[in-house]
């Protein structure tokens, strides 16, 4: 639809057409990121918004058959970077500046969000400036750093009156490498950093180098050998570190990763690899009770059993109708192996009730929980009096 795309892209057209771009803007992307946060535009933003604003009322009749057809044609967002001299260049998806230069970003939009490394975010040190033009968002960050290292990302705003949203389907992201001639991996505040390897998630070691040049290395501390990275198991990312696609236990331990650059050869901070076994999803237990009508003064047991994966932990909890008057919980827990060579186990609650009163009568729900979730499972239970001795 060259109507719509041509309202993003240039501001020359009639009054008209503008109308009805703001409004098929407005319809597309509220619906499609009502969830998504909401800030307060800037004051150039507010102006603006208020023109778009009224016009949106105006174009209401006429635009309203053409929702469904915005969204395919969206103009185009992009980055360039200012270089000296005032030349600008468009940015592919990364960057090198040379530490201690200074950072000149500019992405088009009105008004538009950056996001940039969380530690740039966190302490602001007032190298970051961050200024809205009338047709574009700038980014200058100076006396850079190799720690400056990392995604910036500009989001054009969609605004609406005082309200502004991200459009996170139009977001530009360009890496900026900071090569630093001294250090080749992004500092870190911690010595060493713990993580989980979950069966069924891919792992992270965010060893992050300054530069795209870097040589980099896994490394494992005990016994200290290099470990292959062949690319399907585990594979690098210059923007990213290594990543251990399918983690088995044998991942587990103290790793570190080495880069080399010319002369420099230097290690990251350690990664200490916990091996979790993560089950497939929440536990699937099944109650029993040992009978359902019990009479007054016998003992009841109502038993839970989960079968599932070995090694993953389940853990039981229960609600039952003495609970109210403070009758003791005895619990009997235990794991088997399910025979016939299967990796699985069972894992059972048994709940005692010794010498059933009246007050015990009710509904017995059994808890099962994993890493993944928890279920539960209930069982109704009857207490009857003893019965009278029959009349002879
Ligand atoms: C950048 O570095 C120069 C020279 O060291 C210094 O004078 C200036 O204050 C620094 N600027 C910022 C914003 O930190």
């Amino acid at each position: 639809m060259p109507l719509v795309y041509s309202c993003g892209s240039k501001g020359r057209l009639l009054l008209s057409t503008l109308l009805i771009c703001a409004l098929i803007f407005e319809l597309g992307y509220c619906q499609k990121d009502a969830q998504e946060q909401r800030t307060t535009p800037g004051r150039k933003a507010m102006q603006r918004k208020s023109k778009l604003g009224k016009a949106t009322n105006k174009g209401a009749v006429t635009a309203k058959p053409k929702i469904k057809a915005a969204p395919a044609a969206q103009a185009q967002t992009v980055i360039t970077q200012v270089l000296d001299r005032g030349r600008f260049q468009k940015v592919g998806e990364t960057i090198s500046v040379p530490t201690g230069d200074t950072l000149e970003l500019r992405c088009r939009g009105k008004p538009v969000q950056w996001s940039v490394p969380s530690y740039l975010e966190e302490d602001d040190d007032g190298r970051l400036r961050i200024v809205q033009h009338e047709r574009y968002g700038a980014l200058t960050l100076v006396n850079t750093t190799g720690a400056d290292t990392g995604q910036y990302t500009c989001y054009p705003m969609y605004c609406e009156d005082t309200d502004c949203r991200k459009e996170y389907g139009k977001a530009v992201k360009v890496f900026v490498f900071f090569p630093d001639p001294q250090e080749l991996f992004v500092p870190s505040s911690d010595y060493y950093e713990v993580i989980q390897l979950r069966t069924n998630w891919p792992t992270v070691l965010p060893c992050q180098v300054t530069s795209p040049q870097a040589k980099v290395t896994l490394h494992r501390e005990f016994p200290p050998v290099e470990v292959a990275v062949d690319g399907t198991e585990i594979s690098f990312d210059v923007k990213k570190g290594f990543t251990i696609h399918r983690p088995r236990p044998y991942h587990a331990g103290a790793l570190f990763c080495v880069a080399s650059l010319g002369n420099l050869r230097q290690s990251s901070t350690k990664y200490m690899l916990i091996y979790v076994n993560y089950p497939m999803g929440p536990p699937a237990p099944v109650i029993l009770a040992s009978s359902s009508s019990v009479v007054v003064g016998e003992n009841l047991h109502v038993s839970c059993t989960v079968v599932g994966e070995q090694d993953v932990a389940i853990e039981f909890t229960w609600e039952y109708p003495g609970q109210k008057i403070g009758r003791p919980l005895h619990t009997q827990e235990s794991i088997s192996p399910v025979s016939g060579g299967t990796a699985l186990q069972q894992s059972q609650s048994v709940l005692l009730v010794d010498e059933v009163r009246a007050v015990d009568e009710g509904a017995y729900v059994c808890t099962a929980q994993n890493l993944q979730g928890a279920k539960s499972v209930s069982s109704a239970v009857k207490v009857v009096s003893k019965a009278k001795p029959k009349k002879p």
